[in-house]
């Protein structure tokens, strides 16, 4: 089969040819259809994860992905063959299957869930990773209906499931993105847009929209403590703040640093919600599975507007 892995950390990712995987016991393997990127494919890539779990070489990337159940391992099983199914590969060794593989093997009991009926599999890769990540953050904040959220790093994958899901709770959104993308973020339900790359003006049109200061900030961007702290510093009273990036340590209680955590229950919530048309997937960027390694360089470099999607 086709894979877009590394031979070791740093490596250059590059197309290679591998073979399928078996399912062990307990597990699915799913032909892939499409992969979604996320930022972690190329953190792993670069060692993330190195000393946390196990990992194989050559380490085939990719989290997310969609496709049909094509083999079952041995024992109970909660899928059949030709499901149409979405989910994560989180179980280790990292690297012995990744979403950007033609095969995939996970365990039936990891995040997976099955794509309800007319829902493309592209739309469905592109929700996993970044859909789980914005609900069990949102739901970390514990914001309620009528109060405000500012969330920085607003037009990426994260950040469009987070200000739909927020605002459709009805949470006042102040989408923090660089660029003109007022117009982007408002269709997303975002009460207003402030350009990160000028603080004072940003800090001016927080503090008019919201002079107590905002109810809780989610930062999906900063990669140290005091970039996190400057926005934290628009914070009310009581305000929580919450990071993806691991800076909040020295931080305090109020200040967290996020985890994403499996939930294959809440992958049929989100679904449920895309069918529904209360949440939108925003595909900005589909592409065959041999760009994959420019796609992983470019997201690196930044930019990211909405998702990007593989077609295998
Ligand atoms: N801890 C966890 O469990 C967990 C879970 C999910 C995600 N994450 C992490 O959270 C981060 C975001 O994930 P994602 O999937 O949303 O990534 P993404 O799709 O690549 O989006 C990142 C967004 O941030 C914007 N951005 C970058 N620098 C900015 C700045 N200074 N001001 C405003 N916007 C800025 C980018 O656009 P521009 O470059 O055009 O500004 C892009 O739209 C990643 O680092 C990811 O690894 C962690």
């Amino acid at each position: 089969m086709r894979a877009i892995a590394v031979s070791a950390f740093r490596a250059e990712p590059c197309l290679v040819e591998m073979p399928k995987p078996d399912p062990a016991a307990g597990e699915v393997r799913v032909k892939v259809e499409y992969a979604a990127l996320n930022p972690r494919d190329w953190q792993i890539a670069d060692g993330a994860l190195d000393g946390v779990l196990p990992h194989v070489f050559p380490l085939v990337l990719g989290t997310d992905f969609a496709g049909r159940v094509d083999m079952i391992g041995s024992g109970d099983n909660r899928f059949r063959v030709g499901d149409p199914v979405l989910g994560r590969v989180t179980a280790p060794p990292v690297g012995r299957c990744g979403a950007y593989g033609d095969y995939v093997c996970v365990p039936q009991d990891s995040p997976i869930a099955l794509v309800p009926r007319d829902m493309p599999l592209r739309t469905a890769a592109a929700l996993p990773s970044a859909g789980t990540t914005a609900a069990q953050i949102l739901s970390s904040t514990a914001v309620r209906s009528g109060r405000s959220l500012l969330v920085v790093g607003a037009t990426g994958g994260v950040g469009s499931f987070l200000t739909q899901l927020a605002a459709a709770r009805g949470i006042g959104v102040v989408a923090a993105v660089r660029g003109d993308e007022g117009r982007r973020m408002g269709a997303l339900g975002a009460t207003a847009t402030v350009d990160t790359t000028d603080p004072e003006a940003l800090e001016a049109a927080v503090r008019e929209l919201y002079p107590g200061g905002v109810d809780a900030l989610v930062d999906l961007v900063s990669t140290d403590a005091a970039s996190f702290a400057s926005f934290a510093a628009l914070l009310a009273d009581g305000g929580v703040a919450v990071t993806t990036r691991g800076v909040a340590a020295p931080a305090g209680v109020a200040w967290a640093d996020f985890r994403i955590a499996p939930a294959p229950g809440l992958l049929d919530e989100l679904t449920s919600a895309v069918a529904s048309g209360e949440l939108e997937v925003p595909v900005d960027m589909e592409l065959p599975l041999e760009k994959a390694p420019q796609a992983l360089a470019q997201n690196r470099a930044g930019g990211a507007r909405g998702k990007t999607v593989f077609a295998l």
